[in-house]
């Protein structure tokens, strides 16, 4: 069996970040959506891996490499431009060729592992097996109908009456008779080739389709709100891991780690937290649930619940929460004795200042 992970796509959702990024590069717990993906992928059996890539192909490759760095072999398929889930198994027919194969979504997080589901579509070889996750509000998921048996009814893409609340999760697994599906299915009214339709195809014309329920914690990362409640999740699990030589007069509290060359002088760092490799943390309180990438600073500030990635720097600011802050993005105070607040904001960013 194969994979196929999808890390094309627009990301209009996490803008500002796509405007400079892959969404599937931003880091939960300092490690990106997509090497999550490839680790369940590799823990379910699969190394033959497939990327789909669009725009951002280059930072992509850049941070995954071959996939020996994660035990597996990744080539690289370009999709010109986001044409749908299910035309990226067209984009990806070459080298796919008549093997089975998982498509994993790269943006979703699923910690529990998909290595059961594997086991069990190796095992029966339907044409698609979907993964599934019970939702509150499945009406912006693709949705799923089972009969009495558990088999698939039907499948419908963000159903604005939804017949059951089990929202596709982003993991499929498909044996080729998808390609006929995939040749066969108009675009939507959207513009793409929805797998929903493919895999309704296989349905309407007899082909077996199976559906298996994930119970454990899942999550698009598709939007600002989802990446930090993911990532307060995942540092919920870390194993403190502090070097003896940092935390100069500094109180390191419960579950804290901290990268090599990181140095943390004259501050209070209050678990789960993560400090990124050569970042400086000086006469602040950071935590609880924050990641800081490498490379970054942060002087004499306060910051909860939030993600700052590589080479930020945050000097002299009181009371930073629930932010995502970008790659090299400075946040600090106007020293020229200036009144008000000074902005350098890019499109679609987001400030929110303290209720008056
Ligand atoms: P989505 O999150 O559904 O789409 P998107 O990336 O365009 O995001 P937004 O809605 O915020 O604009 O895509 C799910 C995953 O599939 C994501 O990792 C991107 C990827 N994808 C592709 O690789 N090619 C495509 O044509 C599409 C539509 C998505």
């Amino acid at each position: 069996m194969k994979a196929l992970v999808l890390s094309g796509g627009s990301g209009t959702r996490l803008r500002p970040f796509s405007y400079s990024m892959p969404k599937q590069l931003i880091p939960i717990a300092n490690k990106p959506v997509l090497e999550h993906v490839i680790d369940n992928i590799r823990s379910a059996g699969v190394t033959d891996v497939g990327v789909i890539v669009g725009q951002w192909a280059e930072q992509i490759a850049d941070a995954l490499g071959d996939g020996s760095r994660f035990g597996v072999r990744i080539t690289y398929l370009r999709q010109d431009h986001p044409r749908g889930l299910a035309h990226t198994v067209q984009v990806a027919r070459p080298f796919l060729t008549d093997d089975d194969f998982v498509m994993y979504l790269g943006d979703i997080m699923l910690p529990d592992g998909v290595a059961s589901f594997a086991a069990d579509f190796r095992a029966h070889r339907p044409a698609a097996q979907v993964v599934v996750h019970r939702v509150a509000d499945p009406t912006s998921f693709g949705v799923v109908e089972l009969d009495d048996d558990g088999c698939v009814r039907g499948l419908v893409e963000k159903p604005s009456q939804p017949k059951s609340d089990l929202a596709i999760a982003g993991v499929y697994f498909f044996t080729p008779d998808i390609h006929q599906a995939v040749d066969a299915i108009p675009a939507s009214a959207r513009g793409e080739l929805e797998i929903t339709d493919a895999i309704q195809w296989l349905l309407s014309n007899g082909f077996p389709v199976g559906a298996s329920e994930y119970t454990g914690y899942w999550k698009d990362t598709g939007r600002i709100e989802d990446v930090l409640a993911c990532n307060r999740r995942m540092l919920a699990k870390l194993a403190r891991a502090v070097p003896e030589d940092v935390g100069v007069g500094s109180e390191l509290v419960g579950q804290v780690v901290v990268e090599p060359g990181a140095t943390i002088v004259r501050s209070r760092v209050e678990g789960p937290v993560i400090v990124g490799a050569d970042t400086v943390i000086e006469d602040s309180q950071i935590g609880p649930n924050t990641s800081i990438g490498r490379g970054c600073v942060l002087r004499s500030s306060r910051l909860a619940d939030s993600i700052v990635l590589a080479g930020a720097s945050i000097v002299d600011v009181n009371g930073l929460h629930s932010s995502l802050i970008g790659r090299g993005a400075s946040i600090g105070r106007d020293n020229r004795g200036g009144v008000g607040y000074r902005l350098v904001v890019g499109d679609h960013t987001r400030i929110e200042l303290e209720a008056a």
